[in-house]
This record gives C-alpha cells, structure tokens and sequence, in this order.
C-alpha cells in the first residue's frame, strides 16, 4: 500500500481553491452511488469534503470507490472544482473533489455508533467507543481548545517568573479531605503510597526549597462521589509562590483572566474582578459560588415574621383570656425556624405567578429536600390580593407588607425557606439557579468571574460536632482573627478564596500558614494531638524548621474552566477519556481484578 501524502485537511478547500490539485487522508463519512457516479463524504478533524468518482477515473479507482463504507480510513487524490448543488452547512459545501486517485489504507466494520455531532447516543455507549466518539468533530474541537488553554497557561506564568515543576505522583496522604486512592507498594510489604488529591504539601516544599513561584498542569486523584462537574481523576493547574500577601496571588489570576478571555473568547474582561465575602456570597446567593449572571438574590424576612409571630402571640394569650377571638394564630413553621436560631428567607420570581402551577411547586418542594428542606412556602401577586400557602396564620395586611418587603409587585411568585440557615442558604440557592435555568434567564454568552474571599476557617461536622478544616490545615487564618482560633473556632476567617466562574468553583486557594506556633496551634483547634500531626505532616513541619518563606496559591480545575468556557454541561466533554459515572474507564474496563501472580507479589489476599 503506498500512502497518498496529504496536501490538505478535509475541511480547508474554498471556493478560491477551484482548478488546485488536492490529496486528503481521512476517515468515510457516508458514500453512495448515483447512476454513473460516487460520491464520498471524506471526514477528518477539520471537517468534511465531498468526493466525487466519475467514469473518467481509472476502472480499478471506480471498482475500488463502490466498496467504500462508513468509517473505512482512505486517502484520496483529485482536483478542486465547484459543487452543482451547494452545501450551505459545511464551510467546503461550495466546492467537491473530482477523484483521481484512491488509496484504502483499513476497511472499517459497521461502528456501534454514529460519527455525528448531534447523536444522542446513551453516554455510556460513547466512552465504551470513545476512540469513535472522538473522531466527531465537536469532540476534536474540545480536545484542541483544550489544549490552547493549556498553551495559554504554560506562556502567561512562564512569563510571570513561574517555574513548571513536576511533583511525584506516588506519595503519602495529602490533606484535601476526600478519600485516597492507594497503591499498594511491593518492596514493602503491606505498605501503600496515595495518589495525591492536590500537590499541596510538596508544592509548600518547592517554597521551602526556594523555587519562589511554581506551576503545574497536573492530575489529581480523588476517591469522591461523581458528579457532572467531578471525576476522579481531574487535572488542576496548580500554582504557589512566595513572599506574597492575598491581593498578589489574585493579581496574577486576575492577569491571567484576562488575557485567558481575550484570547479564547475576544471577550474584555473589566479588572479588578469583583470580590464577595463568604458571609455576602452566602446571605444574598444562598452559596460560596454564586451564579450572579442574573439576580434572584436572597431576601431575608425573619425580621417582618419576627414581628408578625409576635402580634400573633399577643393575640393568642388575648383569645384564651376571652379579649379577642378568631385572632390568626402564627406559623410554627416559621416562628420554629426563628426561635432555633434559622431564618425566614425567600426569592422573588419576577412575573412567576403565573409560570408555576400548584404541582410544579410540590414537585420544587420535593426536590428541595435533597437539600435539608423539609417544605417551601410561597407567595403569589396577584390583581386581587396576596395568595400564599400560609395565609391562614396572618392577617392579609401583614402579609400585603410580607409581600413589598420582598419587594415583589403583581405577577411575581415569591418562593420563602424556613430552617435553619445552612438548609435556607442551601435550598434557596439551589432554587435559583434551577428557576433561572427553567426560566430561561441566563445568558449563555456571558462569563461571570468572582472572587469570594474570607471563607470560615473552620466548619463543623453536625454528625459528630468535630471540626475540621474548611479549606485545608495549612490555611492562614485572617491576622484579625487570630486570637480567637482556640477559644472560638468558627468565628475565625481563613485567608482562603475561591475564584468562580458562572455559577462554578473554578479555582480555590489560601495564604499558607508559614509560622510553626500559629501551626501548632491550629493543629491544637483541629483536635489533632502531636502525634497525629507528626506522622500525618512531619516532614512539612521539618522542612518548616530550617527557613520557609511567606507563600500562598491556588489551584484551578482546569476540567471545569474548559467545560464552561466550552458551554458543555459536563467535564466529561473536555477529557479525552474520561471515567463514567461508576468511576470506571469504559475503555479499558478498569478497575479490574488483578492476577492471584500479582497480588502474592504484593502480600496481598483478597
Ligand atoms: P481544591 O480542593 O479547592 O484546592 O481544588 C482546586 C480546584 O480543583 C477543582 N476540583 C475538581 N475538578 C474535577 N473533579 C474533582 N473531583 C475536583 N475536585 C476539585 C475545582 C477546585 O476549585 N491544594 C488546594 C489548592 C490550594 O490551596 O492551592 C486544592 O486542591 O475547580
């Protein structure tokens, strides 16, 4: 077999090209005899173009042209001329090749799946077959923006004075919080190394050994339940540097950015990028990552309602001594969630009155309860008056005042939370953005980047009231706070920001704490004794005794950055091959039981 050499890609021909020999390799995308001639869609990363076989090719060329089918790979020889009937839809459908040559270079079986952009093939059976899955052209295009991404990365910190180091990939426990995966060591018998969640401690090294900015485009590995914008094994563009304060580390992000959005999107993005506390990001989006490309924002009430359970105590304590009667008598609902320390919130729909029927907000209750909530209550505006599924327990002025203080006018539908805040914040923020999304209120053109900053230290498992450490151990806390770290833990901020982009943390980072006393004394705070730290952090903590400057970084998904800028709805969509959602490569079929040869090697009994 001789190979036709490419003067082409499929996808480059225009009309301007007409009368230029051409040759191009690529892979069938559907052929067909009509009378004398054959026409052969030929397909490669770049695109299609029609060929064209006519009685003037050489007998053997025709003969060899009429076994053609679906996904044979072949390379074709010909000139460029313009097509009778045009293609508005491919950028080559003004011209077509009149064959000359043809070369089979591998016939192709019928494929388990179509080769089109817009198959809605189950996804499974397209990353069992992902090596045709990749060969659509939107796949191709994802896997090469991809890669200007990363292009674009390696140039912008290179340019900053950062230096591309790789960290090892077999290694002890790091401290990010999800599960590990191990990998059992031979040499020492039951023994085993963890793939790294992050580099983090052996980036914190690099500053101890005087690497001063480092970065690297690098795989995680995280044993953690999958979600669209999860998987197990994830890459991060990690990145620390020394001698710097938080407003440096955002700087060179925020440089990053820009030039990022410019120069995949032509999109001017306006610097400094807005900054929200946790506290703000929490009380007016119900989330550490809020969606702010539109409004919706968290309006709380626990004040009005305050006011509203007391006049209905008042009247109730009337009623029983017989000084009034038929007083509404208050919501438990709500005066529960107060009393408990929770609150009353809620969100205005805009013009929602009439978008919601009563089942569709029970079946919004019923998903709200994935989130804590144990109901939702609402509100409709409508010409006549204030309709809610509480009205029974209010009189209609207070809840015509309930209804401005929202700031709702007719038509809007206003959807309230009462619990205890974490399940507000988190039911309400999830309600939202699926509202936004039902609705149609987002604009898919537009990219939102934010920072929030001053995330808690600490949180607190409500299982077994142990804390543990928001972000991770090594996070500075906020100078200010520092004399609370013992004596009132989850009072303390964290020099920790997260950068979100559209609703999605994309990145997440801290001052890292580089003094060994404010260490040991949030060690301390964790409950984890001298020994646990020792054995969990020892050589960090060593390398800490012999000079550690001032660091801090931060480290992207870069996953999830090229899902959103890509508008795909799932990381999967950006990873060549990735895992499915049972963590398994559909591929390989891995994980898979290992040789009894090989586990005896490794002491291992199963
Ligand atoms: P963090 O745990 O926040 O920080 O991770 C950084 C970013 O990585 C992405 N990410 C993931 N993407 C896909 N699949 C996953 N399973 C997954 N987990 C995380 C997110 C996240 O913002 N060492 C610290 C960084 C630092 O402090 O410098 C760290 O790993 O976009």
């Amino acid at each position: 077999m001789s190979l036709l050499k490419r003067t082409n890609y499929c996808g480059e021909a225009r009309i301007s090209d007409v009368g230029s020999s051409i040759t191009v390799n690529g892979w069938v995308q559907r052929s067909r005899r009509l009378g004398a001639l054959i026409f052969t869609d030929l397909r490669d990363k770049t695109g299609i173009i029609q060929v064209v076989f006519d009685e003037d090719v050489p007998e053997a060329v025709f003969a060899s042209a009429e076994t053609l089918r679906n996904e044979f790979v072949v390379g074709v020889s010909g000139t460029i001329r313009e097509r009778e009937s045009k293609n508005g839809d491919i950028p080559t459908g003004e011209v077509e090749i009149l064959a000359k040559e043809l070369v089979i270079y591998s016939e192709a079986e019928t494929p388990p799946i179509y080769i089109k952009d817009d198959d809605n093939v189950d996804e499974n059976l397209r990353l069992k077959y992902r090596y045709l899955d990749l060969r659509k052209q939107k796949m191709q295009n994802n896997l090469s923006f991809r890669a200007d991404v990363c292009r674009l990365i390696r140039n912008y910190y290179a340019d900053n004075g950062f230096t591309e180091v790789e960290t090892p990939v077999l290694i002890a426990p790091t401290p990010e919080g999800a599960r590990d995966y191990l990998v059992p060591s031979r040499v020492h018998p039951k023994n085993f190394y963890a793939l790294p969640q992050s580099p983090q401690m052996y980036k914190q090294l690099l500053m101890a050994g005087g690497t001063d900015r480092y970065f690297q485009i690098v795989k995680c590995f995280r044993d953690e339940d999958l979600r669209a914008d999860r998987q197990p094994e994830f890459t991060q563009v990690d990145l620390e540097m020394s001698f710097v304060e938080e407003d440096d580390v955002i700087e060179i992000q925020e440089g990053f950015i820009k030039k990022l959005m410019k120069q995949t999107k032509n999109i001017d993005v306006k610097l400094p990028l807005p900054r929200l506390t946790y506290e703000e990001a929490m009380n007016r989006y119900g989330s550490d990552k809020p969606d702010t490309r539109f409004k919706m924002e968290l309006i709380d009430v626990s004040d009005r309602i305050t006011l509203m359970e007391h006049r209905a105590a008042v009247e109730a304590e009337n009623s029983e001594e017989g000084v009034s009667e038929g007083a509404s008598s208050g919501f438990v609902v709500f005066s529960n969630a107060i009393a408990s320390g929770g609150s009353v919130r809620g969100i205005v729909v805009d013009g929602g009155s009439d978008h919601f029927s009563r089942k569709d907000l029970d079946k919004l209750t019923d998903t709200c309860k994935a989130y804590g909530a144990k109901g939702l209550m609402w509100m409709r505006i409508k010409e006549d008056g204030v309709q809610t599924s509480f009205s029974k327990f209010y009189k209609e002025d207070e809840l015509r005042h309930l209804a401005s203080d929202f700031g709702a006018r007719k038509g809007d539908l206003i959807l309230i939370s009462a619990d205890t805040n974490k399940v507000v914040f988190a039911t309400l923020g999830f309600l939202r953005c699926e509202i936004a999304k039902r609705l149609d209120l987002i604009d898919k053109n537009r990219f939102d980047f934010l920072w929030v900053v001053e995330f808690p230290l600490f949180e607190k498992d409500e299982e077994t009231g142990e804390l543990s450490a928001m972000h991770h151990p090594f996070t500075s806390p906020n100078p200010d706070d520092v004399a609370r770290l013992v004596s009132d833990p989850l009072s303390v901020r964290a020099q920790a920001y997260d950068i979100v982009l559209n609703g999605s943390e994309i990145g997440g980072g801290s001052i890292r704490i580089h003094d060994k006393n404010l260490q040991a004394k949030m060690f301390e705070a964790l409950g984890l004794s001298p020994e646990t730290t020792q054995s969990k952090f020892g050589f960090l903590l060593e390398a800490f005794r012999y000079g550690v400057p001032p660091h801090g970084g931060l480290a992207y998904g870069l996953d999830r950055l090229v899902m959103i800028l890509l508008g795909e709805d799932s990381i999967r969509e950006t990873i060549a091959f990735p895992k499915n959602q049972a963590a398994e490569d559909p591929v390989s079929g891995a994980p898979s039981a290992a040789e009894p040869d090989a586990l005896a090697e490794l002491g291992i009994r199963i």
